[in-house]
């Protein structure tokens, strides 16, 4: 029997479900994995008297986990900052530590995982929560080739479109009951802007592609202008949309690099995540040997995030985890505007004849061919119609330089209201 003696930071969500996993299931961790695990010691900024301890010492002050008595410091107060320089003192103290906290490695990741090779800094809940899409990567998948990895990996995007979609809510009710719900920040800029996703996505391209993390490199769209129309529109096309992250390998030879995405994507409604809702993650792997592998479940939530950093503790524990080392290299990341796929426009136009051969002449001229178009009827007693094209695959800066046209010349004749709307489609093959 092992003991292992943890050093818990701070006491919110995440390390309350450690607590609690510990207090419930300790006896049943300890008889599957030969681990006895320990709290010794819990620093945080407040004390909640009302939380059991499971007799550790309290301290407000981080550094006190860095002691004889701890084995191993579980980094669950997020931020960026303290939590990177506890994470770095730790690991310099040949402390292992598993954190939950994918801001810090996506931001600091790269130095990190370097900073003491020797040590192990493990970190599974930082991406889908409960979900052990780190481990398949890292250990389960390691022998395959990836080619694409592609994810709903926030839970209150998903939550807001499915409940835009399904509950007709509009995109501010819906904000508000996820909110109400414990499912958005009271501050949700975050999730519903795409940080977020950008930060997990960071991390699973880094870990696939064997590249260095790089969040500058990912492009990052949030949610907060898709409409009711969109949704509709996209169902009667065939789509569901959905906020996605997506990593993969485009290009040949020296064009050869990694496109690192996060934005809202019309996806065919028969697709796995097309059928994934609510709050819920899911990730699909696509790689050489194992073909598709699809993972789901809880994004968030305290003891579904507790259980994958428990996880990690055990394999820490049991010597399994994998040493850190610096032997990614380097990978092109693909620009944005490099990137070719089919597009969703919605374009709200004046009834009046020659405003579709415009848009379809627009089209035509930067040689976008246009796969399927609708022209709504007018909403009794507007002038005005939604024109909804999808096009054939193209290359986003000559899709972007359309647009641009578009509403130019649409702005000219005043035959456009609003702003033309674009989603990209993925058709995810
Ligand atoms: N909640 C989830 O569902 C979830 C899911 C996946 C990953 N995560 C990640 O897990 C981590 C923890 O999230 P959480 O939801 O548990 O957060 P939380 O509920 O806000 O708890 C954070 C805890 O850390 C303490 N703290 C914050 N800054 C501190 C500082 N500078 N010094 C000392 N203590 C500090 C807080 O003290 P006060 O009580 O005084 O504020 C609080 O006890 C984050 O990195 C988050 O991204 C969370």
């Amino acid at each position: 029997m092992k003991q292992v003696r943890l050093g818990i930071a701070g006491l919110g969500t995440v390390a309350q479900g450690v607590l609690s996993i510990i207090a419930t299931n300790g006896d049943k961790i300890r008889a599957r994995s030969g681990v006895e695990l320990k709290v010794t010691r819990v620093a945080s900024r407040t004390l909640r008297p009302e939380v059991d301890l499971l007799g550790a010492d309290f301290s407000q002050d981080l550094s006190d986990l860095i002691a004889d008595d701890v084995d191993i410091v579980l980094e669950l107060i997020g931020g960026e900052e303290v939590a990177k320089n506890l994470i770095e003192t730790a690991l310099d103290a040949d402390k292992p530590v598993v954190t939950a906290n994918k801001a810090v490695i996506a931001s600091f990741g790269n130095e990190l995982l370097t900073s003491n090779a020797n040590v192990p800094l493990k970190f599974e809940a930082a991406v889908a929560g409960a979900i052990p899409i780190i481990q398949a990567i890292q250990d389960s998948l390691i022998c395959n080739d990836f080619q694409q990895v592609v994810g709903i990996i926030n839970g209150t995007c998903n939550y807001i479109l499915t409940a835009m979609e399904e509950l007709d809510q509009p995109f501010a009710t819906a904000l508000n009951n996820a909110q109400e719900l414990g499912y958005a920040e009271a501050d949700p800029t975050f999730d519903i802007e795409g940080v977020d996703a950008a930060h997990k996505l960071t991390i699973l391209a880094g870990l696939a592609f064997d590249t260095p993390f790089e969040l500058d490199h990912v492009y990052v769209e949030g949610i907060t202008k898709i409409t009711a129309q969109d949704i509709e529109y996209a169902a009667e096309l065939g789509y569901r949309i959905k906020h996605v992250g997506i990593a993969k390998l485009a290009g040949d030879g020296v064009d050869k690099g990694v496109e690192a995405r996060v934005h809202p994507a019309l996806i065919p409604s028969n697709a796995l995540l097309a059928n994934v809702n609510d709050v819920a993650n899911a990730v699909v792997v696509r790689s050489d040997a194992a073909g598709q592998t699809l993972f789901s479940g809880p994004g968030a939530g305290g003891m579904a995030t507790a259980s994958s950093v428990l996880g990690d503790v055990v394999a820490l524990a049991r010597s399994e985890a994998r040493v850190s080392s610096d032997s990614r290299t380097k990978t092109r990341y693909i620009d944005i505007g490099e990137v070719v796929c089919s597009n969703y426009l919605r374009i709200p136009v004046r009834d009046e004849p020659g405003v579709f051969a415009q848009v379809a002449n627009t089209m035509s001229e930067h040689d976008i061919s246009i796969e399927a178009a609708i022209q709504k009827e007018p909403i009794e007693g507007s002038a005005f119609v939604d024109i909804v094209i999808v096009t054939h695959a193209i290359t986003e800066s000559v899709m972007e330089r359309a647009v641009a046209t578009l509403r130019e010349k649409l702005g000219e004749r005043e035959a456009s209201q609003g702003d033309i709307s674009r989603i990209r489609i993925e058709t995810l093959d």
